[in-house]
Formats: structure tokens, C-alpha cells, sequence
């Protein structure tokens, strides 16, 4: 399933991610921001269970989220969407891949592997801003269903429609969401229009 998450808030915040001349400082915070609201609305769906509690005024049943959450962000760029879902979730574990794609063959190359014991148990996220080819979450994907995780989420910004071709063939288990869905690749492999190479601008390191 694909779900690209309109709300003009997130459109709003993209926008400004998307323009050349966004600085390091608030490509950041906007991408921190709407991996919040993302994952606000991508967690409408996840099951909670009766709890018996007592306020300060009475005994009642409530409800608790039933399935722990862990994020899974492909390093580097994966990582600048942790923040802004852990202020919403802050019990989520988080587990990391380390895949960079070869500017050439555009092949994952895997450098890091770490991973919380509860995959089996829980709803994982994998978290990536872009979703260009789909080699890098495809392989991400292969890691985790290797460590037992069945309930997957896919959570990038900016897809290319090759990349969720890729997802829907490899992994059709797997939700995929989107800020937005974009036009195509180039010949580098670069999503257009896209926002450029979101590791390098989230880290200054061009
Ligand atoms: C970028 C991006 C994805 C991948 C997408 O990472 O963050 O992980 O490319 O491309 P694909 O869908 O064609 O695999 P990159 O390899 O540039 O590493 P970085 O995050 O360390 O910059
Ligand atoms: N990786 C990026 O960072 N940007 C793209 O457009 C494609 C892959």
C-alpha cells in the first residue's frame, strides 16, 4: 500500500526543504518537523489495549498502545527523521543501517548493522527522506524481515515512482508513506524535481 500524506502543513514545510537556498540549519528542523506529523498520522492504525488506571478522582479502563515501536533510520540521511518521532514516541527504540548507494552502479553497499531485540514483536519504521532506485530500503527491509520483523513501515519524504515500484515488488507486506510522490529519476539517479542529496545537505558535507 502507498499513502502520501497531504496536509498542507507538510507540503508547507517540504516546500521550503526543496528550495537550493535552505540552509543546513532549517532543511533540519523541517525535516524534523514533518517526520513528526508523519508519524502522527502513520500511527492512527496501531492497536492499544484496555488498561485499568486510577486519576486523581476515580478507578477507569483506558487505553495504552498495545505494540512498541522501533525506528529504523538508514544512516546517514535516515537519521536527521529520529528526533521529531521520538518527541512523539519517546519509549521507541531505535535500531540503524548503515547502506550508502554507489554513485556508479547505484547498488547499497551495507557498512552497519545494530538492531533492538524486539523487532518480532513490534511496529518498525524505517525511516529515509528518500526513496530514489528502492535499492537501499529494499536491502533495509531484507535485513530486518531477516531479524523476525513482520510489521513494517516504510516512512520517506520524497519517492520517486521507480523507488515504489521496487518496494511493491520486493516487499509487497510493506506500507510505504510519502510526503510526496515525484516525477522520476535523472540519469544520476537523483530524484526530480526532489531536494538534492538529503545526507549532504542535512550534514553540511557539500
Ligand atoms: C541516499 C538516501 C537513500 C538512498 C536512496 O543515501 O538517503 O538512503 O540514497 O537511493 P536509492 O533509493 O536509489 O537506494 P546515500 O547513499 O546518498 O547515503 P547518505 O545518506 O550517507 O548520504
Ligand atoms: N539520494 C538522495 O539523497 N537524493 C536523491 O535524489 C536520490 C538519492
Amino acid at each position: 500500500m502507498l499513502k502520501v500524506l497531504h496536509h498542507p502543513l507538510i507540503t508547507h514545510k517540504l516546500t521550503q526543504m526543496r528550495q537550493k537556498d535552505t540552509g543546513t540549519k532549517d532543511f533540519r528542523q523541517n525535516l524534523d518537523e514533518i517526520a513528526g506529523l508523519m508519524a502522527y498520522e502513520i500511527t492512527r492504525d496501531v492497536p492499544t489495549r484496555k488498561v485499568e488506571i486510577v486519576t486523581p478522582v476515580a478507578p477507569c479502563v483506558s487505553e495504552e498502545m498495545a505494540k512498541e515501536i522501533v525506528l529504523v533510520p538508514i544512516l546517514r540521511a535516515g537519521l536527521g527523521m529520529v528526533n521529531g518521532i521520538r518527541n512523539l514516541i519517546p519509549t521507541a527504540k531505535v535500531g540503524h543501517i548503515g547502506l550508502y548507494r554507489d554513485e556508479e552502479t547505484l547498488e547499497p553497499h551495507e557498512y552497519f548493522a545494530k538492531f533492538p531485540s524486539n523487532l518480532p514483536d513490534s511496529v518498525v519504521m524505517v525511516l529515509d527522506p528518500m526513496l530514489a532506485t528502492g535499492g537501499s530500503a529494499s536491502a533495509a527491509i531484507d535485513m530486518i524481515k531477516k531479524r523476525g520483523a513482520t510489521v513494517i513501515k516504510l516512512i520517506c519524504l520524497v519517492g520517486a515512482p521507480e523507488g515504489v515500484k521496487r518496494i511493491e515488488e520486493d516487499h509487497p507486506d510493506v506500507d510505504i508513506y510519502l510526503a510526496a510522490l515525484d516525477e522520476k529519476l535523472n540519469e544520476h539517479g537523483y530524484i526530480v524535481p526532489g531536494l538534492g542529496d538529503a545526507g549532504d545537505r542535512i550534514f553540511g558535507t557539500k
